[in-house]
């Protein structure tokens, strides 16, 4: 099994990026996704607008990825498709170009939960990036997800924390929001973050049962302060956006930091693999890097690519699954809400 060569294209279409990728056995030959820029005016993806422009760009993407891999369709093993969670319309873009091609071609379909593919996308060989040795914590931090799960091995995994209602990435959008910047707001929050003082404006750590999180309550901390503050000085928003800003950042990386010290002392795992577009934020990334030395911790976090939705990481998935046999029916369909 080890020398057989097996080409995998990936397509990931789960929110707003449309992805694919195709995998020699465990190695990326390429890597495509299409952004949707047109979510940025309306502070936030919309389901019909993301189906649509699915539908726009998954022909264009499939053929950049089998050019740049620089392979025919006649030579793939197999297709793996993201199945959920994820918005509904987006989702089925994919399924059914995916189901069609693999009929079509007369080879094995694979059913890929999303979240699996953000904490296998550690397992791509990058000849850079040391690969997580079980047992490990995966942490999903992203506009969609904010999740701690214990990792056994490539199959088993468990979700032992997430979020009862926004996900991290949602806080730091509806934050960046609140003081007037575009969407996505976090790498902008990320950038001002770097000029201010991070004790300037106090917001309290949600009080939430063991590993479970909340940022609801903390978003609406953001709204309330400034729009106290703004009565009083119109001004305010622009005189202290690095500020707001790095206050903000600091409560939101001291609440993931939190949970994972008490994930990591409930379980007696210290190996720590992150994923999700969050994890670019360059203090998650610092704290993070901080705790290998403070704690003994080992931090995994992968390439940038690899670290946003995109279909690399269903690749990867699908390369594991795909060795398995674990093949899916054609009758197969999306499920929005997947559970890992
Ligand atoms: O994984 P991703 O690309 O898509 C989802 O599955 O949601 O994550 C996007 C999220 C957005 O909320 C965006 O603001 C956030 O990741 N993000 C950041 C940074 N870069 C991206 N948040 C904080 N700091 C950053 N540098
Ligand atoms: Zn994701």
């Amino acid at each position: 099994m080890q020398s057989e060569k097996i080409y995998i294209l990936a397509i990931e279409s789960s929110c707003d990026d449309t992805a694919c990728a195709i995998l020699l056995n465990n190695t990326v030959l390429s890597n495509v996704v299409a952004t949707q820029k047109i979510h940025e005016e309306y502070g936030g993806v919309v389901p019909e607008l993301a189906s649509r422009a699915h539908q726009q760009n998954i022909v264009p993407v499939i053929h950049s990825a089998l050019k740049k891999a620089n392979i025919s369709k006649e030579q793939l093993s197999a297709i793996a498709f993201t199945s959920g969670p994820g918005l509904m319309g987006s989702l089925l873009v994919g399924v059914s170009f995916a189901k069609s091609m693999a009929m079509a071609l007369n080879i094995p379909l694979i059913e890929v939960n999303h979240m699996r593919g953000h904490l296998l996308a550690h397992f791509i060989d990058d000849n850079e990036s040391e690969i997580p040795e079980f047992p490990f914590l995966g942490l999903t931090i992203s506009g969609g997800h904010t999740q701690i799960v214990e990792v056994t091995n490539h199959f088993e995994m468990n979700v032992i924390g997430e979020t009862i209602d926004d996900a991290i990435g949602e806080a730091f959008d509806k934050s960046a929001k609140t003081l007037g910047l575009p969407y996505p707001g976090g790498p902008l929050i990320d950038k001002y973050a770097q000029l201010g003082n991070p004790k300037a404006f106090q917001f309290s750590r949600p009080n939430v049962k063991g590993l479970d999180f909340s940022f609801s309550g903390f978003k609406t901390a953001v709204l309330y302060l400034v729009q106290r503050e703004v009565k009083n000085n119109p001004d305010f928003i622009k005189e202290n956006l690095n500020d707001l800003c790095a206050s903000i950042q600091f409560r939101l990386v001291d609440i993931v930091l939190d949970k994972l010290k008490k994930a990591v002392k409930q379980t007696g795992i210290t190996t720590i693999a992150i994923g999700g577009g969050v994890s670019a934020n360059s203090e998650i990334r610092k704290i993070l890097q901080s705790t290998e030395k403070r704690f003994g911790w080992k931090v995994h976090i992968p390439k940038f690519e690899y670290t946003t939705d995109n279909a690399a990481m269903i690749g990867i998935t699908g390369y594991y699954k795909f060795l398995n046999k674990d093949f899916a029916d054609l009758k197969i369909t999306a499920s929005s809400r997947a559970k890992i």
